[in-house]
């Protein structure tokens, strides 16, 4: 275990703010996890666990431990004729995992592709795209509570999963650290053409009898055509989360707008589009300084150079005070603000 000190995050954030951690360790293992958990610097600093860095903007230097949570492996932990359960750990980068699964045409997440950061966060929100949510394929998850270092796990109701939301969020924010995501997958997958988008892709390669393996190539040059690469320029995807609002107020805004769509959430809700509410209140292309938003998804808010965190968040507040005056709605961060 090796504990280093002012240590920087530049390159393990993808906004790539330019900030440094008081103490930083990297876990390779639940030992190496029990042992960081019994160190008495620990217990007299705040902590951080930290996977990718792809869901978080720094705001200034943490003043604290950051634990990077790096164990790896993916295994076939059982499986019968029709279904496959497959463990992996925090560590593991997403996206290697969804390529594993659509390679051994195990069925279940590749409507996930490409999506930057590392298994062990992905439940933390409850990562979502084209039609997929990670819920519907999870079956549970192990960790250990930073606290005590007991070790747990979580069914999927216990994980309270919502939409970017979960336990982990909420009442355990930063209070367990998650090891390793069990998932069911199916051995003889059905597609998932639920989002047009992946439908008219398809389409326009003429595949007409699509496999989990061409969904994966229809979402990664969806996700290549729109979003900005981290790798090229910071950004941390949709920085707010999709506003849900009661369908009095949707109707009193399709008034204004007959063009705004809407997606049913029960009888009395709707989740509406926040990049387009971002885009009617003039934002989409802005920018402050280095900060700006992003000119082909505004809800993507990116930093094109030496933006701080700070300049981001002061952005991100200004979108949201314009979209609450000429809206009355406060969109929520996706975001993970420290
Ligand atoms: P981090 O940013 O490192 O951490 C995120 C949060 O999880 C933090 O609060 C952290 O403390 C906590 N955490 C991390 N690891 C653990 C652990 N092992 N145990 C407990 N807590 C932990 N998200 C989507 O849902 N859908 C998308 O389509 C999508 N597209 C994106 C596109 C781009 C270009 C980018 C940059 C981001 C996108 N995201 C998307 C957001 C991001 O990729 C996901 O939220 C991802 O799951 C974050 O993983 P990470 O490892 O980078 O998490
Ligand atoms: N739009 C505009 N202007 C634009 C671009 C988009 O108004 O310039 C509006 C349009 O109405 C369009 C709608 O936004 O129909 C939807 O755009 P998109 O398909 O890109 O989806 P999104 O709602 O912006 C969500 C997720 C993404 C996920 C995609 C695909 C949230 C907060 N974001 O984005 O997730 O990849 O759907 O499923 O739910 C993330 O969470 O970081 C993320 C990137």
């Amino acid at each position: 275990m090796n504990i280093q000190t002012n240590y920087q995050l530049q390159d393990l954030n993808s906004f790539k703010v330019n900030v440094a951690a008081k103490y930083f360790v990297e876990v390779l293992s639940i030992t190496e996890l029990k042992e960081v958990l019994a160190d008495k610097k620990l217990l007299n600093n705040k902590w951080l666990i930290l996977g990718g860095g792809s869901n978080i903007l720094f705001t200034k230097n943490f003043d604290g431990f950051v634990i990077k949570n790096s164990i790896s492996g993916i295994t076939v932990i059982n499986e019968n004729d029709k279904e496959v359960f497959i463990e992996a750990g925090a560590g593991v980068d997403w996206d290697k995992l969804v390529e594993y699964c659509v390679n051994n045409n195990y069925g279940g997440i590749e409507n996930l592709s490409l999506i930057p950061g590392n298994v062990g966060a992905a439940p933390v929100q409850n990562i979502g795209a084209y039609g997929q949510e990670l819920n519907q394929p999870f079956h549970s998850l192990t960790g250990l509570y930073m606290n005590t270092g007991d070790e747990q796990t979580f069914s999927k109701s216990e994980c309270e999963f919502g939409y970017r939301d979960s336990i982990f969020k909420n009442k355990l924010k930063n209070e367990f650290a998650i090891t390793s995501v069990q998932l069911k997958l199916k051995k003889n997958p059905d597609v998932n053409l639920s989002y047009l988008q992946v439908k008219d892709e398809l389409f326009s390669h003429n595949i007409s009898a699509p496999t989990i393996s061409d969904v994966r190539n229809a979402v990664i040059a969806i996700r290549n055509s729109k979003l900005p690469d981290p790798k090229k320029i910071g950004n941390a995807g949709s920085f707010f989360k999709n506003p849900v609002i009661e369908l009095e107020k949707f109707k009193a805004i399709k008034n204004n707008y007959p063009e705004i769509k809407s997606f049913s959430e029960g009888k009395d809700k709707v989740k509406i589009s926040a990049a387009w509410l971002i885009e009617k209140c003039g934002w989409k292309e802005k920018i402050i300084g280095d900060a700006g938003v992003h000119q082909k998804q505004p809800l993507v808010i990116v930093n094109y150079g030496k933006a701080k965190g700070e300049d981001i968040l002061k952005l991100s507040e200004k979108i949201k005070k314009s979209v609450s005056d000429k809206f009355d709605i406060i969109l929520d961060n996706e975001v993970n603000i420290i």
